[in-house]
């Protein structure tokens, strides 16, 4: 039993108010840094982000960075790194764009940037990825979805280098069998109906 002030609720009752009126909603990730104007100089004039606030806390520089109007910051970056080499933690960090074409030429930005590397092109069937390690070894991933949704996980490598249309085609050969398969649309309204259904106290 959880006490919040002179209210008492069971924990059944806070589980139905959880799913009733709570949805957590991703907003952003928070990197300990060791050469923060290194990371930054990469964030914004490769990736595309804008500094949106900068300042200092108890000694530390806190960068904050965004590309959206609905998130304050996306990352937030801290100059406080205790380690070097990669974080055992956070496998990757993921960064949706709106088609494959964007997805091709990012690939093409990371060939060519040496700060970058372990740069690995991946389809999941639901998503065309480029994976790579930023100039500090974090993990990200950039992809965007394919029009289908099938069973995860599952995936292998793409060519970014190809013509859009025969990774569109070659991409449905290699996943139309596999488990689920079918159109994204379909998959995101069994979600919604699902979500709607869970806020319901339903199951
Ligand atoms: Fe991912």
């Amino acid at each position: 039993m959880l006490n919040y002030g002179v209210l008492e609720y069971s924990d059944a009752t806070l589980a139905a108010i959880r799913h009733q009126v709570m949805q957590l909603r991703w907003s952003h990730a928070f990197v300990h840094v060791t050469d923060m104007e290194a990371m930054v100089d990469f964030y914004t004039n490769v990736l595309g982000f804008e500094v949106t606030d900068r300042g200092d806390v108890g000694g530390n520089e806190f960068v904050f960075l965004s590309q959206v109007e609905t998130d304050h910051h996306q990352l937030g970056f801290s100059a406080t790194r205790e380690q070097s080499g990669r974080s055992n933690n956070v496998a990757h960090f993921a960064f949706r764009v709106d088609d494959l074409d964007t997805v091709k030429t990012m690939h093409q930005v990371l060939t060519k940037d040496d700060r970058v590397t372990n740069i690995m092109p991946i389809t999941h069937g639901n998503a065309w990825s480029v994976y790579f390690n930023d100039p500090e070894d974090n993990g990200i991933e950039i992809f965007c979805d394919t029009p289908w949704h099938v069973a995860q996980p599952q995936g292998g490598p793409w060519d970014p280098t190809m013509a859009t249309d025969d990774i569109v085609n070659a991409t449905q050969t290699a996943f139309e069998g596999a488990a689920e398969f079918g159109p994204i649309n379909d998959y995101y309204e069994e979600r919604s109906s699902h979500l709607t259904r869970r806020e319901g106290g339903q199951t």
